[in-house]
């Protein structure tokens, strides 16, 4: 059986998987409203996987007999200036994820919680691509400037994105 403490933090991390989810459908509405339909699949994926990284915590702190707690999803962000400023966003978003999963790391470590230990240690590689991905991003905008064109060509590789989620999540 979990501890209490754990279950909490993992209920707190849940809200903030879905409020990614949240933000980034916020996202994907604002590039689409530029008809950036590119930028705006790239978001429909991402909102997926924060869909996605959600329920796996969800399913876990079932699994280990902890109750889910779902709490109310904060309103985001709707007006996101350019696309470097949105890029920007989800990339100082990502950091806080990072930290936020971190220190849920540090409670199950402390707690000698070696199940909790090995199902966040999935998270924690997978905050390392969640951050190179979105700054990979912001730096390729910073790079073509005010360059329709080159807009448009990251608009179409971001259009190649597609969801899968892991055969055997681990
Ligand atoms: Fe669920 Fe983007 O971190």
């Amino acid at each position: 059986m979990i501890s209490k403490k754990l279950q909490d933090a993992i209920n707190a991390q849940i809200n903030k998987e879905l409020y990614s989810e949240y933000l980034y459908i916020s996202m994907q509405a604002w590039f689409a409203n530029l008809n950036l339909d590119g930028f705006a699949n790239w978001m429909d994926a991402q909102g997926k996987e924060e869909r996605f990284h959600a329920m796996k915590l969800f399913n876990y702190l079932i699994e280990r007999g902890g109750k889910v707690e779902l709490k109310a999803i904060a309103q985001p962000t709707v007006d996101f200036k350019t696309p470097l400023k949105a890029f920007d966003a989800a990339l100082k978003h990502e950091q806080f994820v990072t930290k936020s999963i971190n220190d849920l790391m540090d409670i199950a470590i402390k707690e000698k919680d070696h199940a909790s230990r090995g199902m966040l240690q999935w998270f924690v590689d997978e905050q390392v691509e969640e951050e190179a991905a979105a700054d990979r991003i912001v730096n390729r905008l910073k790079m073509i400037g005010d360059n329709p064109h080159a807009l448009f060509m990251i608009d179409t590789e971001l259009g190649q994105r597609v969801f899968a989620p892991p055969v055997t999540p681990a």
